[in-house]
């Protein structure tokens, strides 16, 4: 088996056409603000599809305007923990998809010259521990930022964490998947490689620059 096949094992990617549409959106360079977004927003909303496919329901008793039946609810409670900055980009959809999700934020930004994350802010609801955790980041790229949050969630006592990317390198998937076996790995794509600036190749640039206008 290849090394990309070995970390293509390790993750989700999800294989769908409006996917692969709106990543050809959001890789061309062309692409103004309002598209970005709306691309952004459209692949969030599968992501979350895929990444909650298997949540827990218990059964509940509904009252249809017919008779009763039985009904389900969600059985856990979700916190979405997006990585400040581009990570806010996935968290409107997913809200929409889950409107009583919690959000926690983290804020770490990579230094541009180390490529190292430096973290300056944090602030999680309740529930950490007990709950499903999505971290949320479009790019996935060393894996440092991952890594980082993933080991504070860790910290916080969480231990059902799922990692949601939009774009992934090998490197970073190879990263949290020996860090963090029991984290599951979601992402629209994964890329072929890093440059030697720690870009995501071919990649889509900064995402967090595009989304927020900030070029
Ligand atoms: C980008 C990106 C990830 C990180 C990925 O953030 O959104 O958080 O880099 O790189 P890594 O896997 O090598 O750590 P950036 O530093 O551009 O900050 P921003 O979100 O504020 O734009």
């Amino acid at each position: 088996m290849s090394k990309r096949q070995k970390i293509l094992d390790k993750v989700t990617v999800i294989d769908h056409p409006v996917v692969a549409r709106d990543l050809s959106i959001l890789r061309d360079k062309t692409t103004g603000t309002a598209e970005f977004r709306a691309a952004m927003g459209r692949i969030a909303t599968i992501l979350a599809y895929f990444a909650l496919k298997d949540l827990p329901l218990r059964k509940s008793t509904i009252q249809t305007p017919i008779t009763e039946t039985e009904g389900y609810e969600i059985d856990t409670e979700i916190i979405i923990v997006p990585i400040l900055r581009a990570g806010l980009s996935l968290v409107d959809a997913i809200i929409d998809f889950i409107p009583d999700a919690k959000v926690g934020h983290l804020g770490m930004y990579r230094d541009e010259e180390t490529h190292r994350p430096v973290d300056y802010y944090s602030n999680l609801p309740k529930g950490v521990k007990k709950g499903l955790v999505l971290v949320v980041d479009p790019m996935l790229a060393t894996g440092g930022s991952a890594d980082d949050a993933i080991g504070f969630m860790k910290k916080q006592g969480a231990n059902n964490i799922r990692f949601i990317s939009l774009i992934a390198a090998p490197e970073g998937l190879e990263r949290i998947s020996k860090k963090y076996p029991e984290v599951k790995m979601i992402s629209a794509a994964v890329d072929e490689q890093l440059n030697q600036d720690a870009f995501i190749v071919p990649g889509l640039g900064d995402a967090g620059d595009r989304y927020f206008s900030t070029t």
